[in-house]
């Protein structure tokens, strides 16, 4: 299954794809987390460590410079610009690069098709974090993902990315929104004059999540229970009820 999660700006993407990544990892799945932000932080929330993190976005900068070789092979993008995460889960650094090699997958191509490329049997869950905005969703072809979890926060700017975010992927995909930094009724409210009444996954404003980004920790680490964070981890259950594009 492949799942790719978008969103304006800042309205938590990488908290929920890192997170929720976690979540799917301790539940016995093998997954693989893909960071196509050119800004890449995934490593952060997931809890790879910031050290770490940033070997990882040298490795690409490294590419861009014209310092390292392009990476023709999906196995060997894997291998080169990823690293191993806690529970299991395969952090990869894919964002676009500037000195594009035709054909070479580890630059030229855009999220989607690296999703694409990354298919092999099924099991395996792969969850990206997208660029924010609309940009990769405009070229998404349908069946390239099972899921686009649509993350917005009680915000008009915010609101408005994800109207458009969830018409562009309607068709394309399984689309699930999640609401992030939820404070009371007012801000469910507002997300449903908005977007209508659909289903809505639910998160509240959660100082653990606040903490961890201080810390450079993961959420689920500091607390899995705290309930901003369980809000993500029980994403789990509504994905694995979510039958995957042949
Ligand atoms: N539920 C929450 N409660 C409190 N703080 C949150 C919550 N979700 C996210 N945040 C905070 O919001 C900020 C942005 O989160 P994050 O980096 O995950 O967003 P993003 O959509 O990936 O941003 P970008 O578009 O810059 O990649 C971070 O400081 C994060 O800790
Ligand atoms: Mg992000």
């Amino acid at each position: 299954m492949k799942v790719a999660i978008a969103g304006k700006g800042g309205v938590g993407k990488t908290t929920v794809s890192g997170t929720v990544a976690r979540a799917l990892a301790r539940a016995g799945h093998p997954v693989l987390a893909l960071d196509a932000d050119s800004n890449p932080m995934l490593g952060v929330s997931l809890g790879v460590g910031a050290d770490e993190t940033e070997l990882l976005v040298s490795a690409r900068q490294a590419v861009a410079d014209g310092q390292a070789e392009h990476e023709p092979t999906m196995e060997g993008l894997v291998e080169r610009f990823g690293a191993d995460a806690p529970d299991g889960v395969r952090l990869v650094v894919a964002t676009r690069l500037d000195v594009i090699n035709p054909g070479c997958y580890c630059c030229g191509v855009n999220p989607e098709n690296l999703i694409r490329g990354l298919e092999d049997g099924g099991e395996r869950i792969v969850v990206c974090d997208l660029e924010a905005g609309l940009g990769t969703l405009e070229r998404l072809e349908p069946g390239q993902v099972d899921v686009v979890l649509v993350v917005t926060n009680p915000t008009g700017k915010s609101l408005e990315v994800a109207r458009r975010a969830v018409e562009l992927a309607t068709g394309r995909a399984e689309v699930i929104v999640l609401a992030n930094r939820v404070r009371d009724d007012s801000d469910v409210d507002l997300i449903r004059e908005v977007l209508g009444d659909r289903e809505l996954i639910v998160v509240p404003e959660e100082p653990v999540i606040a903490a961890a980004d201080r810390e450079g920790t993961a959420p689920i680490d500091l607390d899995a229970d705290a309930p901003g964070v369980a809000a993500i981890v029980a994403l789990v259950d509504r994905l694995s009820g979510t039958p995957v594009a042949a």
